[in-house]
């Protein structure tokens, strides 16, 4: 396995609170990966160390071969990490065709014609504002500014968060795609389900620390594991 990614015995604090507590995972080139786990279970910091948004004070990562651990956010995403935060931070202020200007430019296939064939909706609200959007337009705009990076390695935190089931099916057959196109995928989701479906890796965090590491089909085949470890996640288990 050649690795996207490795992340190894991260601790990451915020002040004093101690919450990532010796985090290790790999991202396999070319597959998905998933990370599972309930509420406040420290998903959002994990990604956030491997960004270098809030660094982990203990701990090695390396992206595609590079030593990343002290690298500044920016420099991490020119290598080609593409980073959908939790929330979608899309300017609220700006039109959906200026949001897709942001990014730093990096040389690939994605640009923004190609965007807007990938989301024809995009397309026909690019003149609107962010705040206009609803919030499966905002996921989307928030995934298509990631692409534009084209990125080797694509990070989402939580892109179902609060959208409706039709629109989550979307996003999740446009992740599909994006590992069609040899991206691979790191990706953090309270719908353990619908996750464990697409990823070929899964990883459950609890309280900073991983508590399952293995095949994504060999988790999925353990209900009461799922909903054991991934808390919340398993309510949209027992609902499907
Ligand atoms: N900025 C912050 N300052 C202090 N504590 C935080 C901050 N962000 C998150 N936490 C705490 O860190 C823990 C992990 O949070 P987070 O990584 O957001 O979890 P998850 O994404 O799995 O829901 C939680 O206990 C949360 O309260
Ligand atoms: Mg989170």
């Amino acid at each position: 396995m050649t690795a996207a990614l490795t992340a190894e015995g991260l601790h990451t604090y915020y002040g004093k609170s101690h919450i990532l507590q010796g985090v290790s995972l790999a991202v396999a080139e070319g597959r998905i990966t998933a990370l599972l786990g309930r509420n406040g279970a420290g998903k959002t910091t994990t990604l956030r160390s491997l960004m270098g948004l809030t660094p982990a004070r203990q701990g090695k990562i390396t992206i595609f071969g590079e030593d990343t651990t002290r690298w500044p956010t920016f420099r991490i995403a020119a290598q080609g990490v593409g980073y959908v935060p939790e929330g979608r931070r899309i300017f609220a202020n700006l039109s959906v065709e200026e949001n897709l200007k942001v990014p730093l430019e990096r040389g690939g296939p994605w640009t923004i014609e190609r965007i807007f064939k990938l989301f024809p909706r995009l397309e026909e609200r690019k003149l609107n504002r962010g705040r206009q959007l609803s919030g499966g337009e905002q996921e989307m705009l928030s995934i298509a500014r990631a692409l534009l990076i084209n990125p080797r390695l694509l990070i989402l935190d939580e892109p179902s968060q609060g959208l409706a089931p039709l629109v989550v099916r979307e996003v999740f057959r446009i992740i599909q795609q994006m590992k069609a196109e040899g991206i691979s995928i790191l990706l953090v989701e309270q719908n353990a389900r619908m996750s464990l479906e697409i990823a070929d890796d899964a990883y459950v965090l609890d309280d900073g620390m991983i508590v399952y590491s293995g095949g994504a089909q060999e988790l999925a085949a353990d209900e009461a594991r799922v909903r054991s470890l991934a808390g919340a996640s398993a309510e949209e288990w027992t609902l499907a």
